[in-house]
């Protein structure tokens, strides 16, 4: 299959690190053999471990009747029970044993200009109980939905958690994607309330934010109200009964607001991510189970205890940051570190600096942000001390021996171990992933799968593959933080997720195992692309270049790149009138990153007569894929409608 080559890379690695006896015994899993009797017990009996973490490590105001309630594909966690998420992440921490928590930081942020915060438990309880009760003043209801599309600052954590004091239901978007972007998630959750920013600050430049959203919302008069928070203060027009500003709708609010009871499987939020075809899929979760799993996976994984300063470098949009930035380190009562900007600004060594002025214990980031450092060079991060980093992690892509050796090296200096955690927006917490000081780390590897979540590697046929060789990676059984569904489409729901195999979880991405039980996660195998990390599904592409007057055909494939993991190519066809004038591939690119936005931009448009399409006229894609990386053609052509096309594409190669 299509992921030989990196199997074959993957299998030559044979370096192990063995967990520090001294991490070891001070960790939330106090080394291998209390990590293995967890696991054994979770294999045993999943429901019973999740179900003991629950009760253990998350407050119920009403506990369940039945822990899991299965009917495949759609599944109920901790059934009949009653929780908040925001109480979880505030209230418990101010009272009993946790009192002194309330002095304690919550979130220590820092702007992209230099400016900080700190906020405590107690700062971020009043916050979001004044919030709340702004949204509450704007008429939100229990189970409406709520926009935001914020900056990475204090405002959006404070959001968040106010809808979930309230049982709104929050759908964040990515302040990188453009108006159409905003504008289809607005309407396909149908929501009534939007939260942003006048702006937010990216590499000393300001991101329109309120501007995006007046535009998204011309022609959607469904959203009565928009909440501006006054970030950049830049000064930006307001539609007379539609938009308030946030500072002056809190200053009369009650920091008095109950937390709301909600079920169990109350809807927590919406995500939306790419999926194989052109429209972005509203990823929902919910309450109970979301929570556990959030809040445990951190807990073992990031061996989060009161005296770390923890920073997880995504942005709050990805799931990531739902689950990594904000729910599960908060539900710990733990500090989360928030930086506005980029890692560049002013220079490449922001996030070395922060590391040592906050004394950072904890480092989460992604692959494709290793690979910039090591690009960016060593004697970076070499002046700096680094000492108070005791635990590295990643996320988000595979991550080649090569990076992982060097995070260990120049950032970890040989002393902290670093887990690599693989999961996805459906997931809603992390699945496969070393437990620090209990699991031994190849270089590569996100190893196994966390106590109580049952992973494999199967065949077409959906036969488990034997050691060492490729297939699908598949989840078995139905774990706490499952997406429950795609916001609106139960159909599309069960067709991409439980149809490929029956009975059990497709998740989109090659793997093998090897001989110790280690999963090596080789990257997607369907038509999304994993792009810096971020997920783009090659259809969205393709629809955004056919929507530019000049352009036919297009068909959209990735390539191996050694920063971004994937490169974006696209093989462009013009309208039979229009030629391929000099700029006109910039002015694709641009035209894509107006549609989708920036992260949506190409990094290549080639021009070509035709595509190579088979006699029954489906676009062969793993031949432009191979084109596009300039490697031999090994595919059986014989199918191809029209040879003179693969002549001209491999020509205008050379
Ligand atoms: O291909 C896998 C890759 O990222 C995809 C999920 O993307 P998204 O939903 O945006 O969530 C990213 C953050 C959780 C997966 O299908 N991926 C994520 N983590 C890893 C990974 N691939 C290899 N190793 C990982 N650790």
């Amino acid at each position: 299959m299509e992921h030989e080559i990196a199997i074959e890379s993957s299998l030559r690695e044979k370096r192990r690190f063995k967990p520090d006896p001294a991490f070891a015994r001070k960790a939330n899993v106090p080394g291998q053999a209390a990590y293995n009797r967890m696991a054994k017990a979770a294999e045993k009996n999943p429901e019973r471990f999740w179900a003991q973490q629950a009760r253990e490590h998350v407050s119920w105001f009403v506990p369940w009747k039945k822990v899991l309630d299965w009917k495949l594909p759609f599944a109920k966690w901790f059934v009949g029970a009653k929780t908040n998420v925001s109480f979880n992440c505030l209230d418990r921490h101010l009272e009993g044993e946790n009192a002194w928590r309330k002095n304690k930081a919550a979130i220590i942020w820092e702007g992209e200009p230099g400016d900080t915060r700190v906020l405590t438990y107690g700062d971020l309880h009043r916050e979001v109980c004044k919030f709340a009760n702004v949204l509450k003043s704007q008429n939100v209801k229990k189970g409406d939905r709520i926009v935001l599309y914020m900056p990475l600052i204090p405002e959006l954590a404070i959001a968040m958690l106010a809808c979930t004091r309230i049982g709104a239901v929050h759908s964040i978007i990515f302040g990188g994607f453009s108006a159409d972007s905003i504008r289809d998630r607005i309407k396909d959750a149908q929501a009534k309330l939007v939260v942003t920013a006048d702006g937010g600050w990216r590499r000393g430049r300001i991101i329109q934010l309120k501007k995006l959203v007046d535009e998204a919302l011309e022609d959607l008069p469904s959203v009565e109200r928009v909440i501006v928070y006054r970030r950049t203060d830049h000064g930006v027009p307001m539609r007379e009964g539609r938009d308030l500003w946030w500072d002056a709708l809190m200053e009369g609010a009650s920091t008095d607001c109950k937390p709301a009871k909600l079920d169990s499987e109350h809807p927590l939020f919406i995500l939306y991510t790419s999926g194989s075809t052109g429209r972005p899929k509203g990823i929902l979760h919910t309450t109970g189970g979301y929570l556990t799993q959030a809040t445990v996976t951190a807990r073992y994984i990031f061996d989060l205890k009161d005296e770390d300063t923890y920073w997880c470098t995504a942005d709050i949009g990805w799931i990531t940051g739902h689950s990594y930035v904000v729910y599960g380190i908060l539900a710990n009562g733990a500090t989360t570190l928030l930086y506005e900007g980029a890692p560049n600004h002013p220079d490449e060594e922001r996030f070395w600096q922060i590391i040592d002025r906050y004394k950072v214990t904890i480092l989460y980031t992604a692959p494709t942000a290793i690979r910039t450092f090591m690009k960016w060079g060593d004697h970076h991060p070499k002046k700096y001390s680094l000492r108070s980093l005791r635990l590295l992690g990643t996320v988000g892509e595979p991550i080649n021996p090569e990076a992982w050796m060097w995070y260990r090296r120049i950032i970890g200096r040989n002393r902290c171990p670093i887990v690599d955690t693989w999961w996805q927006t459906e997931t809603g917490g992390i699945m496969i992933t070393p437990i620090p000081g209990g699991v031994a780390t190849p270089p590569g590897s996100a190893t196994r799968p966390f106590p109580g979540i049952s992973a494999a590697v199967v065949d077409e046929q959906g036969e488990e593959v034997p050691t060492n060789e490729g297939g699908y990676l598949v989840i078995t059984k139905p774990w706490p933080g499952m997406l429950r569904g795609i916001y609106g489409d139960p159909k599309r729901y069960r067709k991409e997720y439980w149809s490929r195999f029956p009975g059990v979880y497709f998740a989109g991405d090659g793997a093998r195992r090897d001989k110790d039980g280690n999963f090596w996660v080789m990257g997607r195998i369907d038509d999304v692309m994993n792009v810096a990390g971020h997920r783009l599904s090659t259809m969205e592409v393709e629809s955004a270049l056919v929507s530019h007057k000049m352009v036919a055909e297009a068909a959209v494939v990735g390539r191996p790149d050694d920063i971004k993991g994937t490169a974006v190519v696209c093989f462009v066809t013009l309208e039979e009138d229009e030629q391929a004038v000099p700029g006109l591939d910039k002015e694709l690119k641009d035209h894509v990153a107006k549609e989708i936005g920036p992260i949506g931009r190409p990094d290549e448009v080639r021009f070509t007569d035709a595509l190579p399409k088979t006699r029954s006229g489906k676009i062969m894609r793993r031949l432009l894929r191979d084109i596009a990386a300039g490697r031999e053609t090994l595919g059986d052509t014989t199918t191809l409608e029209d040879y003179s096309v693969l002549a001209a594409l491999r020509e205008d190669e050379d």
